[in-house]
């Protein structure tokens, strides 16, 4: 069935794949909601977005994307509020974000009205998906890739924006054994880093794998020039607390805008706890570590949240960090982010946006 909606074309699927679903057993990114949003961009224009049942694509064999990487993507969540409604979380954040990764890559932005109005439209459509649950939420991925089927190295002319829903739980289900990483590099200066691109996270699975067959979950990506400065961790930014003070590492060039992470250092602020936005070498958390005044170590990211770290790998010893009982800067911001997504307490910085 076709109806036509003021701005896209609605199919809607002919059955819900959601009586299928655990929702008490959610796992990360393996289930999918009913719908997905499609826009394509052809003759330098966006042409009208669809919605329709979550299904496979078909591309060409030589569609850009596949050859040369043009491919960026978003991360953000929409949350079951305590009256029963649902929320996204940041979306403008989100948008504004895509854009400037759309922009380093060389291709067209999406209107951010447009984007607004198809997460509002999408997430409304597929609104039983959205858990509520304590730690499950509906993780929204859009996604933009180049479609010119052409095997010459040049930016694409035509291009596919989507985004497709998944009710999920934690992403880690215990705290990670990171190791500080000292040969391979996540991002240099001039490169893409500071963009959502896919290539980034292609890039980043050896290393990965290879931290893993040493016994640690995750790396602490390090700077591409010296290997002596903290970047980010895994897919997350990284944070620290020495001395009861937040230690966040400055975005820059290398280091993607988190979401998570500026609203975690304001919140933190609001709470009254001192934070440093600023470079922190790797020497300076051994020392803190080996003095004992290294607290707490966490990553922030959509997927993640507020992921706690057990271990850091260090050159030549492992750091284990305090139990995290006597742990205080994580579970706050943790618990005042989740209240206040969840709209449990007020949204005082109006980051809620209802769908
Ligand atoms: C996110 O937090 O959304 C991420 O970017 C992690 C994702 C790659 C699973």
């Amino acid at each position: 069935m076709i109806t036509m909606d003021t701005t896209f074309d609605v199919r809607h699927c002919e059955t819900s794949a959601i009586d299928e679903v655990d929702f008490d057993n959610i796992a990360f990114g393996n289930v999918f909601s009913d719908h997905v949003f499609i826009m394509d961009y052809e003759n330098s224009e966006w042409k009208k977005g669809v919605i329709q049942p979550f299904g496979p694509i078909k591309m060409s064999p030589a569609s850009m994307v596949l050859h040369y990487g043009q491919a960026i993507f978003e991360g953000m969540k929409a949350y079951r509020q305590q009256d029963g409604s649902a929320s996204l979380f940041r979306p403008t954040d989100n948008i504004k974000r895509f854009n400037l990764s759309a922009k380093r890559m060389c291709m067209p932005e999406v209107p951010a009205n447009i984007f607004l109005q198809a997460l509002v439209k999408l997430v409304g459509l597929d609104n039983d998906w959205v858990p509520s649950s304590d730690d499950a939420s509906l993780y929204i991925r859009p996604f933009m890739f180049a479609t010119d089927s052409h095997v010459g190295v040049r930016a694409s002319n035509s291009y596919r924006f989507m985004i497709f829903t998944c009710p999920v739980g934690a992403y880690y289900s215990k705290p990670v054994r990171v190791k500080v990483e000292t040969e391979y590099t996540r991002a240099a200066m001039g490169g893409t880093g500071a963009a959502k691109a896919a290539g980034n996270y292609a890039g980043s699975l050896y290393p990965t794998k290879k931290a893993g067959e040493e016994g640690y979950d995750q790396l602490l990506w390090t700077d591409a020039s010296t290997h002596s400065f903290i970047e980010e961790c895994g897919t997350m930014n990284a944070a620290f607390v020495v001395k009861g003070k937040l230690l966040v590492p400055a975005t820059s060039d290398t280091i993607l805008d988190g979401v998570t992470r500026k609203s975690a250092i304001q919140i933190a602020k609001d709470l009254g706890i001192e934070v440093e936005e600023r470079i922190i070498s790797v020497e300076e958390l051994e020392n803190a570590a080996k003095e004992g005044t290294l607290q707490e170590a966490f990553g922030l990211g959509t997927a993640a949240t507020v992921s706690l770290m057990c271990t850091i790998g260090f050159e030549t010893w492992d750091f284990d960090l305090p139990s995290v009982d006597s742990w205080s800067v994580a579970p706050q911001l943790k618990k005042t982010l989740e209240n206040l997504r969840r709209g449990v307490s007020e949204d005082p910085y109006g980051w809620n946006v209802p769908v």
